[in-house]
């Protein structure tokens, strides 16, 4: 049933710390697919890219998101920043709830991230590049896969989630 929100985007576009306070406006619950599959796996994400790869933590996370929807209801749902890539993955999301893209900036994405050792895709030299190749190939995907994009560059965690909710009652 389609009763929760979906939040979307680059990493540092700031899915959980807006989630986790448009959970507690809503009187919903929050979720993390990154923790669900960290507690389910009992291993972090990036133990997962380093020991199995990037594509068996795709797979872990569709599985993941397949068994989710199954039972969340008015739940806030932070995404990890790949899991609209795959299209069975975007279909998925859409059916669950309203899919709200969190947009940012390359520069604001990499000043929140910059002392980060947590992203195994933005590890390695040039984390400036890397983004700004990742955001470029992924922003058609981000917005083809949302209902409503909101920006959060420089902005309010109010005035943000005040976004959200009138773009959920157009
Ligand atoms: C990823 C984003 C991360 C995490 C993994 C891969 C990505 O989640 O799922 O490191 O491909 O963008 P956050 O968006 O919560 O950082």
């Amino acid at each position: 049933m389609k009763d929760n929100i979906v939040l979307i985007g680059f990493m540092g576009s700031g899915k959980s710390s807006v989630g986790i306070r448009l959970a507690h406006a809503l009187g919903y619950e929050f979720m993390d697919t990154d923790h669900y599959i960290e507690s389910t796996y009992e291993k972090s994400i990036k133990d997962i890219f380093a020991t199995e790869g990037e594509e068996a933590f795709r797979k872990i996370e569709t599985d993941s998101l397949k068994e989710l929807s199954k039972s969340l209801h008015h739940h806030v749902i932070a995404t990890g920043g790949g899991m609209p890539l795959r299209e069975e993955n975007a279909a998925l999301l859409r059916q669950i709830g309203t899919v709200i893209f969190l947009n940012a900036s390359k520069e604001e994405i990499y000043s929140r991230l910059k002392e980060d050792t947590t992203r195994p895709l933005l590890a390695g030299e040039n984390p400036m590049q890397r983004i700004e190749a990742l955001l470029n190939a992924r922003l058609p995907i981000y917005q083809k896969a949302a209902d409503a994009t909101v920006t959060t560059d420089q902005r309010s965690f109010y005035s943000i989630i005040e976004e959200i909710q009138k773009s959920m009652i157009k």
